[in-house]
């Protein structure tokens, strides 16, 4: 019985995810999962990295493809962005989980989330 709870709950997280008000994240979060870069080389790094959390709206990152979310970060820069991936922000992990990336692949692979489809 204990054992079922456990595993509905990650079921039940996911559920209320979607339900968060807070406009078409649900939407954009399916497009997102869409999505990957053309290059397979960029796409085996974006597949193991950012896509775990750029296409999971909970995470509270700006979702690939949604290109509204991304406008305010685009502003800053793209060596700012680049910076602040190199060094982790909020709630996202030094290098953004992809320790053998290089400044180059990092700024690509930002061009290619911020993207609007
Ligand atoms: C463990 C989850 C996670 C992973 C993996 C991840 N990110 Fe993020 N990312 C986030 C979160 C959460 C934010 C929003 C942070 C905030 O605004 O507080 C974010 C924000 C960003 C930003 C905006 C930073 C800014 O200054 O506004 C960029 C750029 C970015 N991520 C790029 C990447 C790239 C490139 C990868 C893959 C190499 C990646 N992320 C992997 C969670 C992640």
């Amino acid at each position: 019985m204990t054992f079922r709870i456990i595993r509905c709950l990650p079921v039940v997280l996911v559920l209320t995810a979607c339900g968060e008000p807070g406009g078409g994240s649900a939407a954009a979060e399916v497009a997102s999962r869409s999505l990957q870069p053309a290059e397979p080389a960029l796409a085996d790094v974006y597949n193991r990295s950012c896509r775990n959390c750029h296409t999971v709206a909970a995470t509270g990152s700006p979702l690939t493809g949604d290109r509204p979310a991304w406008e305010p970060r685009l502003a800053k820069g793209m060596n700012t962005l680049v910076d602040n991936v190199v060094s982790g922000f909020g709630g996202m992990p030094p290098l953004g989980l992809c320790m053998d990336c290089d400044a180059d692949q990092f700024e690509a692979l930002i061009q290619f989330m911020a993207e609007a489809r």
